[in-house]
């Protein structure tokens, strides 16, 4: 007779088996696009050494059925806009495919009952983009989308209106791009975003124009919007960013409101696609939040989603006696 499947805590002796099931799921769902790294389906030291941390903090429960690891859960407890809060990355869970629904969900099972008994009511967790099945689990779980993570590789055959002019900025610039800088928060603070924004200072922008590239957009003169890129100096087990990517992640890009939808973001984005292929880098990463609706549906036509974040928040009253 089949033992039954039991949840333990991840142990040393299986780590070796988590990894080859993650790097199964990578191959499964993250081959559909070359613009996806493809360096984690050979470069696994990064997930080892994130599940040996995880190991030795007892935060990774593993599901078993007659010695075999059938798939393991492990996440990240940390306070997300002040609030108490877990986090799964796609690194964090992986789950054979032959008993993906049922396995899914006693992980989840067992480790949000101990969240919540702690009183962690924000749940995040990260998927493949292109893994429907586990989405409609989430989705079922009352999990919506919220972040997405995309990879482009540039497009070298962009055509743009001549009508912009946009320049690389330099230190003159920085009263420029603060204005914009701190513009840009109130959009996203406002509906349907409603997200807060760390402020930037005169010196963080300073820091950004000399160690990164800001582009400035102008019309007749006049300064209209920025895009943001930097290069990453190493892989990123979070976001899969890998080392010498460009990244359209800190203050990313920005357009004044009326000077949008006439392609100026595209002639931006152009230029960065210029400056990382004259600078031998091949992958682009941009994040945003899905509902952040200029966001959606310019960065997806120029980039392929890879993954998607997603949030459950539980009912704050649940533990009321
Ligand atoms: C996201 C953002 C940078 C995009 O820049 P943009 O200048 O609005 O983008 P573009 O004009 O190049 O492209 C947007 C749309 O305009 C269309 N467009 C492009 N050139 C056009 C033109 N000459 N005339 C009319 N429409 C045009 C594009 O086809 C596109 O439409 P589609 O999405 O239906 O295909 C900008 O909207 C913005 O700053 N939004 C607020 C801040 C923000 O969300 N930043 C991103 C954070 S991650």
């Amino acid at each position: 007779m089949e033992n039954e499947r039991m949840i333990y805590i991840m142990q040393e002796s299986d780590i070796t088996e988590a990894v080859d099931i993650w790097v199964e799921q990578y191959g499964r769902y993250c081959r559909s696009s070359e613009a996806f790294p493809p360096n984690w389906l050979k470069e696994t030291r990064g997930i080892a050494s994130f599940l040996h941390k995880k190991v030795s903090d007892g935060t990774t429960i593993v599901a078993k059925q007659d010695g075999r690891l059938l798939g393991y859960l492990a996440y990240d407890e940390f306070p997300f806009n002040g609030e108490k809060s877990v986090f799964c990355p796609t690194i964090a869970h992986a789950v054979v495919d032959e008993y993906k629904e049922e396995v899914y969900l006693s992980l989840y099972q067992h480790a949000s009952q101990k969240w919540v008994d702690r009183n962690i009511f924000n749940h995040m967790w990260t998927v493949f983009y292109n893994d429907d099945r586990l989405m409609r689990i989430l989705f079922d779980l009352g999990f919506g989308s919220y972040l997405i993570d995309a990879f482009a590789r540039g497009d070298d055959r962009m055509i743009v209106d001549p009508g912009y002019t946009v320049n690389r900025a330099n230190l003159q610039d920085v009263e420029i791009v603060y204005g914009l800088a701190e513009e840009s928060r109130e959009y996203y603070r406002s509906a349907p975003l409603f997200l807060r924004r760390d402020c930037y200072s005169r010196d963080d922008i300073k820091g950004m124009i000399q160690d990164s590239n800001v582009f400035i957009a102008r019309i007749a003169g006049e300064p209209i919007g920025f895009i943001n890129v930097s290069v990453s100096q190493s892989d990123n087990i979070i976001d899969l960013s890998t080392s010498n990517s460009g990244l359209i992640d800190g203050m990313g890009a920005y357009i004044k409101p009326e000077s949008r939808n006439k392609g100026i973001g595209k002639a931006l984005l152009k230029c960065v696609f210029d400056y990382c292929r004259e600078n031998g880098i091949d992958g682009i990463h941009v994040d945003f939040e899905t509902a952040n609706l200029f966001a959606n549906r310019f960065w997806r036509r120029y980039f392929d989603p890879m993954l998607l974040s997603l949030r459950r928040t539980i009912n704050k009253n649940i533990n009321d006696r």
